[in-house]
C-alpha cells in the first residue's frame, strides 16, 4: 500500500484496501493468504463468479489466435457474432443494432452521439442520484458531487430532473412526481423540439439500489416516442440477470430506444455496447464512431462465452437470480424489522440495498454507519459496497452463481455488524 500510494495517482479510492492475489467463483484471496467471500462482484462485473472456467477457455482460445487488429482496420467475426447475440437478446422487437466500445461510460458517450445524430438536436434529460460515468459527457450526466467537483466546465444542453426515490419523495406517489416535474422541465424549460434523449438508470446503481416506479418508466419511454426523443436505458449496472431477468427494462414491460450495457457482459474484460434501434444506430455516418479498442476480440470472445452461460437451458442461471434476489429481498426485509437504524430495504431481484439512517422518523442519512459496516464485513472476510449519494446505503452484488452456504455465511456477516452498529447506536 505503500508502494500505492508512492506510485499511484491520489484519485482511485479502494474500498477494500487490500491486494488480490487469485480469485475464484464468489472467493478473492489476497497476497496475505487471508480468503474474503465477495459481495462486491467487481461493482457488478463478475456475475458469473471469478473467472468462470467456461470464460476464461474462451479467452485463452481468442487470445491465441489473435490479441488485436483493430475493428476499424482488420475487422472480425467475433464483433459481428456478438452484436448479432446482443441484437436479439436486448429488450425491443424491432430491427436493432449494436455498437461496441470498453467501458460504460463510453458506451454512455456514445449512446449521446448517436441519439443527437438521429434527432438533430441536443437537449439530454437526467435524473438525480444518476450515475453514468466520469468521462466529460458521462460526468456531466452525473449527479454525484464528489465525481463531478473541480472538473467543471461540464458538457451543455444536460438538464436534470428529480429521480422518483420513493423513501425521500415529498409525496406518496414518487412516480407521478417525478414525471410532473420531468414534463415540466421539458415542455417549459427546454421545449421539446430540443430534446434529443433522455438517459435513466432502471435501478440507481451508486446512486443507492433506488429502483423506479414501472408507471414513471413507461410514462417516460411513451413521453419520448411522443416527442421524436431517444429513450436510453443504462443498463450498464442493471443488465446480465442483475435484476433478475436477463435486462431490467423486462420487468418495465418497456423497450428503450438504445440501451447501454457494459460490467457483466465481460465478467471482467473491458467491453461496452449501444444496442437499439437499427435506423437510429445507423445516424452516424461512416467513421463516425469508433475508437482503437472497440469490441477488442479477447473481450468479445468473453462475452459470447458470458452470454452462452445466459442462454444456457433455458435461461436457467436468470431464474436462479431471480429465486436469489426473493430469499436476500426476505432477508433484508427481516432485518429492517428489527433494526431501526434501516430506514429502508429495496431493489430488484438481487440488486439489493439497505439504506441506514440515524433516526426513521428524521431520515437524516448514517454515512459514518454505513462505512462502520463495510469495516466491520472485511475485517471478518466479506467484501461489500456502499453506495447513494449520501455514502448511507449498503449494496449488495453477490454473484448469480453463489453456492448457499456461502450466502448464508456473507449475510449472516452482514446481520452481525448490523446488531454491533445497533448496540453502538
Ligand atoms: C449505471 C452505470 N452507468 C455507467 C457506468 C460507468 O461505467 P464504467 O465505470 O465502466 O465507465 C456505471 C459504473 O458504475 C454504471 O453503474
Amino acid at each position: 500500500m505503500e508502494a500505492r500510494r508512492a506510485h499511484v495517482a491520489r484519485g482511485p479510492f479502494h474500498s477494500t484496501p487490500v491486494f488480490v492475489a487469485r480469485a475464484s467463483g464468489a472467493v478473492v484471496e489476497d497476497v496475505d493468504g487471508n480468503r474474503l467471500l465477495d459481495f462486491a462482484s467487481g461493482i457488478a462485473v463478475t456475475n458469473l463468479g471469478h473467472a468462470p472456467e467456461d470464460v476464461v477457455r474462451a479467452i485463452q482460445g481468442q487470445a491465441e489466435r489473435f490479441l488485436h487488429t483493430s475493428f476499424n482496420v482488420v475487422p472480425y467475426e467475433g464483433y459481428v457474432a456478438l452484436a448479432e447475440r446482443l441484437n436479439r437478446l436486448a429488450p425491443g422487437r424491432g430491427p436493432k443494432k449494436t455498437f461496441l466500445a470498453n467501458s460504460g461510460a463510453e458506451a454512455v458517450e456514445n449512446a449521446v452521439k448517436i441519439a443527437r445524430a438521429h434527432t438533430r438536436r441536443q437537449g439530454v434529460v437526467c435524473f438525480d442520484h444518476a450515475f453514468h460515468g466520469r468521462t466529460f459527457m458521462a460526468m456531466s450526466l452525473t449527479s454525484k458531487a464528489v465525481y463531478r467537483h473541480g472538473f467543471a466546465p461540464y458538457c451543455g444542453e444536460v438538464y436534470r430532473t428529480p429521480f422518483p426515490y420513493a423513501y425521500r419523495s415529498p409525496e406518496p406517489d414518487a412516480g407521478a412526481w417525478a414525471f410532473r416535474a420531468f414534463r415540466d422541465l421539458v415542455q417549459n424549460h427546454m421545449g421539446p423540439d430540443n430534446l434529443a434523449a433522455v438517459i435513466l438508470e432502471p435501478v440507481l446503481g451508486e446512486g443507492g439500489f433506488v429502483d423506479a416506479p414501472k408507471q414513471f418508466v413507461k410514462d417516460l419511454a411513451s413521453f419520448c416516442a411522443d416527442h421524436g426523443a431517444v429513450f436510453i436505458a443504462d443498463e450498464i449496472q442493471t443488465g446480465f440477470g442483475r435484476t433478475g431477468t436477463l435486462f431490467a427494462c423486462e420487468q418495465y414491460g418497456v423497450e428503450p430506444d438504445l440501451v447501454t450495457l457494459a460490467k457483466g457482459l465481460g465478467s471482467g474484460l473491458p467491453i461496452s455496447a449501444v444496442t437499439g434501434r437499427a435506423e437510429i444506430m445507423d445516424a452516424p455516418i461512416e467513421g463516425a464512431i469508433g475508437g482503437t479498442y472497440g469490441g477488442n476480440p479477447v473481450a468479445c470472445a468473453a462475452a459470447l462465452a458470458v452470454l452462452d452461460r445466459f442462454e444456457a437451458d433455458g435461461f436457467a442461471l436468470v431464474g436462479k437470480a431471480k429465486r436469489l434476489g426473493e430469499r436476500i429481498g426476505e432477508r433484508l426485509m427481516a432485518w429492517k424489522e428489527r433494526h431501526p437504524r434501516i430506514g429502508d430495504v429495496r431493489g430488484l431481484g438481487p440488486m439489493r440495498g439497505i439504506e441506514l439512517v440515524k433516526d426513521p422518523s428524521t431520515k437524516e442519512p448514517d454515512k459514518a454507519a454505513a462505512g462502520a459496516l463495510a469495516r466491520f464485513c472485511m475485517q471478518r472476510g466479506l467484501v461489500i459496497l456502499t453506495a447513494g449519494t449520501y455514502g448511507n446505503v449498503i449494496r449488495l452484488l453477490v454473484p448469480l452463481t453463489i453456492e448457499e452456504d456461502e450466502l448464508e455465511e456473507g449475510l449472516g456477516v452482514i446481520e452481525a455488524g448490523l446488531d454491533e452498529i445497533g448496540r453502538s447506536a
